[in-house]
């Protein structure tokens, strides 16, 4: 019995020395594991939560300045945040220049603690995340999820797997004039960067520009929209709470609210070293003649018009993948996606066959509140920010019909009798559309499937160029050497073939040319873009340095001296650069022969 008791409490120790090994080997194995951390949830994400609706929803109020924040699915009051002013964007700038000081000093493992402990955080809170995002921007549960959370636990893991690497200090060729120097690049934090983002995607369009910011070792200033005001202080608070658990100054990033006039306090500002602009043209033009006041570089991203190309060689099996990737693609977010499918061109053979599998699927959509609506009746998308552009798209959409378009599904604003101060609009198929007609042109950012006819692959490329935008573009089919044509032909800064968007799933660098902006955001060259790209050359042999040979040095000495000089520098560049004669020449040159 005592023995037994014995070997009993030896076992027992044994698992508790081995159980300690184990951790403090995990432990140990990862010195930047996340901490946790809590950030108090808003009371209005709870479930069962229910506001006051308002009779006309708005973000202002005559006579007072603050932004009235409200959901754009039901138009229930979510809470009123008072704007910053050109004074609190002075101390939001000056404590962010005083803190990134340190944090410009910290190592990427600090960094990338960082990271973790917000992806930690992200993980965990996840539906809390989706509700909030939900109720400010109206959207659904998976479309926060797809397009909030998932791609900001990506953006985070490609930073926190592939960031340093990105910004390793890299060696660049000489040549053979230079032959004596190592020639190096490294990327430096710039200092505070701003970002001004739009309100699709209130969580991850905020913490996207952070993400790359801070690890690059930069303060941020994050101006969300005015229309998702409401939930950026808590987004917000997720990074700077991140940053205080892990002992680290919250003041590098500073989160601002205000109306189109005070902005340009912001982008004009001496102390901002970069701007990211996510948003529309014409808010475009006014931030970058802003920013232009100090010469403060800007990475655009404008919106699309992006093209889905539909070869007719989809296998039976492919039909029905593809039909439904359309279907996400151009309703997700209710069409508000600066990506989204705005224009789906079909060769003829797959014309006809994806307009009578799609016209059911689209007339059975139900537009609603998903935080709202009762399980018994599923909500298939969600509302659009606003009622504002809804008599644009409907004349639109008219006038495509009067010039020969089907209008086949939906094409004006949705009044929903469950959520009648809601913002939506009905779920539309319109086919026959040509490159000619305006809703061709225009980019809808609406709940809108636009069916265009093109005859060979390379009509389907040139419908496909011929708008003013050129952002994302996808295109579906068997033939390698007709999918190829088209990712080498079609105008665009992204192509994914046989998917939609999943460029950024993987972090490559998102961007577009022609009107829909330029510069790059994410992957490599996004992390790049908020750096000073430092270039350095150094000796490489001691001992062996430039000198400036005699006949150049100034002042120039003796008489002819001036043809001398010219006869050297001339050889100079022959030696340099010249064939064997060419720096045989060269040499004579240098030597006054
Ligand atoms: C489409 O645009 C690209 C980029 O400008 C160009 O190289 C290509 O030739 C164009 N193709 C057609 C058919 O317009």
């Amino acid at each position: 019995m005592e023995r037994l008791e014995e070997y009993h409490s030896y076992i027992l120790g044994a698992i508790s020395l081995a159980t300690l090994l184990v951790s403090y080997y995990f432990l140990r194995s990862d010195p930047e594991a996340g901490v946790p951390y809590n950030v108090e949830p808003p009371a209005q994400a709870q479930p069962g939560w229910k506001g006051e609706v308002l009779e006309e929803p708005s973000l202002k109020i005559s006579g007072s300045s603050v932004i009235q924040c409200y959901s754009p699915a039901t138009g229930e009051l979510l809470g009123r945040v008072n704007p910053s002013t050109a004074n609190s964007i002075d101390r939001a700038i000056a404590k962010a220049k005083e803190a990134q000081v340190q944090w410009a000093k910290t190592t990427f493992s600090e960094r990338r603690r960082v990271l973790k402990t917000m992806l930690k955080f992200i993980l965990e809170n996840q539906e809390i995340i989706a509700r909030v995002s939900c109720l400010d921007s109206g959207k659904t549960m998976v479309d926060a999820s797809l397009g909030e959370i998932l791609v900001t636990a990506e953006k985070l893991k490609w930073t926190i797997d592939h960031g340093e690497a990105a910004l390793k200090p890299e060696k660049r060729p000489t040549n053979f004039l230079m032959m004596y120097k190592t020639n190096e690049v490294i990327w430096q934090p710039l200092g505070v960067v701003a970002a001004c983002v739009s309100w699709n995607y209130p969580f991850h369009n905020l913490i996207s520009p952070v993400i790359a910011s801070i690890f690059a070792g930069n303060a941020i200033i994050v101006k969300g929209s005015e229309s998702t005001a409401w939930s950026s202080s808590f987004f917000s608070s997720i990074v700077t709470s991140a940053l205080s658990a892990c002992g680290h100054s919250p003041n590098i990033v500073q989160s601002v609210n205000c109306w189109p006039n005070v902005a340009e306090h912001l982008t004009s500002h001496t102390d901002i070293a970069h701007i990211t602009f996510i948003g529309s043209r014409p808010v475009a033009h006014h931030v970058c003649a802003s920013a232009a006041k100090a010469l403060t570089p800007v990475c655009v991203e404008l919106g699309g018009k992006d093209p889905a190309i539909i070869l007719d060689d989809l296998s039976n099996s492919d039909f029905k993948r593809v039909t439904s990737i359309l279907m996400r693609g151009t309703f997700q977010s209710a069409g508000q996606n600066c990506i989204g499918l705005e224009r789906v061109i079909a060769l003829p053979m797959v014309y006809d066959r994806l307009i009578a599998h799609l016209t059911p699927l689209i007339s059975t959509l139900r537009p609603g509140a998903i935080l709202h609506a009762s399980p018994a009746t599923p909500i298939d998308i969600g509302a659009s920010i606003s009622s504002a552009n809804f008599a644009n798209l409907e004349s639109l959409i008219q006038d495509a019909v009067k010039e020969g378009a089907r209008l086949l599904v939906g094409g004006k604003q949705y009044h929903n009798p469950d959520f009648p101060k809601g913002h939506y609009f009905q779920p539309t198929l319109i086919v026959d559309v040509t490159p000619s007609m305006r809703i061709a042109q225009t980019e809808l950012f609406a709940p809108v499937f636009l069916l265009m006819r093109a005859e060979t692959v390379d009509d389907a490329i040139l419908i496909a160029n011929s708008t003013s935008f050129a952002l994302g573009a996808g295109v579906y089919g068997s033939s390698t050497r007709d999918l190829e044509k088209v990712v080498r032909e079609v105008n665009a800064g992204m192509v994914a073939v046989n998917d939609f968007a999943v460029t950024y799933m993987v972090q490559l660098p998102f961007g577009g040319t022609k009107g829909s902006g330029y510069g790059r955001f994410a992957g490599k060259e996004g992390l790049r873009g908020v750096c000073n790209q430092k270039a350095i050359t150094r000796d490489r042999w001691p001992g062996v340095k430039t000198s400036i040979p005699g006949p150049m040095d100034l002042p120039l000495k003796g008489a002819g001296a001036a043809q001398r000089a010219y006869g050297m520098a001339q050889g100079v560049v022959w030696l340099g650069y010249g064939d064997l004669r060419g720096k045989v020449r060269g040499l004579k040159g240098i030597m006054g022969l």
